[in-house]
């Protein structure tokens, strides 16, 4: 083993056998004096790299098995090595097999995700999901009752105060001490993470200016509009300078300004080579900035992979919307839905129907031949535009029972 204190596990352990509980966020006995607090700007990240896994089929078996275990673990579907190869930097984020039972209600069901650094991962789902129950595993707030997780290699129960020194954890209801001015309330937030007393200043003056929030540096928090308290509260993590963000529904609550605000922000931390999750339920939050996203529902991760994987999975099942004469609609059903390129025909009204294609047919043309060799007068063909709305639609229903 090494000996630096900050090392990844990068050798599987078997899990820790202790019962789960949750623990306070004993944060600060994270941080180490000395430790290098400037916001650096590594090289650029590959994103072809970015593989994300989210194993739905295992998921199903959910809670069948009863000892998931990092180093048993069946190998996530990926093209990607589950161990790093010797001398590879681990996956920024890696989830194995993490379930998460709360006095006998399963939050979580076997989730195994890897996250390479430097991505914006946005995590999607309705309330009640499990969004919160897993950036707070991710966070060593909550211990897995099965499964392992790690950051950067750190496995978050076993190296719970190495992996908290890597993360910043932004909770979805954050707090702010209202009665201290911005300044006096990061440099607090410095203190309790031991950075040393003549590079405070310099670090809080950063990320002060990185955060838009040097012209209120001397008001008091609790003056703050709602926006700015938002972006204090992700500046208040990214004092120590963590290499990833957990940042749970930072935009909620905010006008459209101040949620374009974030999102800039967010494409600067990620320009600076952080690696962030970022839950939301609402899908314009995670289309406009995240380079992947993970659909989770009902404690299961349905989907996790770049933004673009998700529309085209969302597009094997295209929509053709056709406007014919008025009158015609129920003609044309008849017409359409007897062949075998189409999965399903629905009657808008009496001059408009939606046909959805089978899977993995891509040409729309025969619909117009059909229609007019049966003599039906189109006035109107498009394919519906497929959207991220479309993907979380497709992914997630009736797959979870
Ligand atoms: N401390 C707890 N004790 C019991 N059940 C809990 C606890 N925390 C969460 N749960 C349950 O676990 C499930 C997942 O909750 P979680 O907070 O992770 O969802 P979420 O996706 O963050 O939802 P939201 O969008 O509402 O924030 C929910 O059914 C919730 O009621
Ligand atoms: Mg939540």
């Amino acid at each position: 083993m090494t000996d630096d204190p900050l090392a990844p596990d990068v050798e599987p352990r078997p899990d820790d056998e202790s019962p789960p509980e949750d623990r306070p966020d004993d944060a600060v006995d994270a941080a180490r004096p000395g430790d290098d607090v400037v916001l650096t700007a590594p090289a650029p990240v590959d994103q072809a790299a970015a593989t994300m896994v989210a194993d739905a089929d295992e998921v199903a078996e959910a809670d069948a098995d009863t000892d998931a275990d990092a180093a048993d673990a069946a190998p996530l579907v990926s093209a990607e090595p589950v161990e790093p190869a010797p001398g590879e930097a681990p996956p920024a984020i890696e989830l194995r097999n993490v379930s998460k039972v709360y006095a006998g209600h399963t939050a979580l069901k076997k989730v195994s995700l890897r996250i390479p650094e430097g991505i914006l991962f946005g995590l999607l789902g309705p309330n009640g999901a499990g969004k919160t129950t897993t950036l707070r595993i991710l966070a060593t707030l909550l211990d897995p009752t099965r499964g392992s997780a790690y950051v950067c290699g750190r496995h978050t129960v076993r190296s719970a105060n190495r992996a908290r020194r890597m993360v910043g954890y932004m909770p979805d209801l954050a707090g702010v001490y209202r009665m201290m001015e911005t300044r006096e309330y990061l440099e607090f937030f410095a203190a309790a993470y031991a950075l040393p007393k003549d590079t405070r200043r310099r670090t809080v003056d950063e990320v002060l200016q990185l955060l838009d929030l040097g012209g209120k540096a001397d008001a008091l928090v609790g003056t703050l509009s709602r926006g700015m308290q938002q972006r204090l509260g992700l500046a208040r993590v990214l004092i120590h300078d963590p290499k990833v963000l957990l940042l749970d529904e930072p935009a909620s609550g905010l006008d459209p300004r101040a949620r374009i605000e974030i999102r800039e922000v967010l494409k600067e931390l990620r320009r600076l080579g952080k690696t962030i999750i970022l839950s939301s339920h609402i899908l314009s939050d995670i289309e406009e900035v995240c380079d992947a996203i993970g659909i989770i529902e009902q404690g299961q991760l349905l989907f996790a992979g770049p933004v673009q994987e998700a529309l085209a999975r969302a597009s094997e099942e295209r929509i053709v919307e056709v406007r014919t004469v008025p009158g015609m609609a129920d003609t044309a059903e008849g017409v359409l839905a007897a062949l075998p390129q189409v999965r399903h025909v629905e009657v808008r009204g009496d001059d408009w129907i939606e046909v959805r294609l089978q899977k993995g047919e891509t040409d729309h043309s025969f619909i117009a031949s059909a229609l007019v060799s049966a003599g039906i007068r189109i006035v109107m063909l498009a394919e519906h535009a497929v959207e991220l709305e479309d993907a979380f639609l497709s992914l997630t229903k009736g797959t979870v029972a």
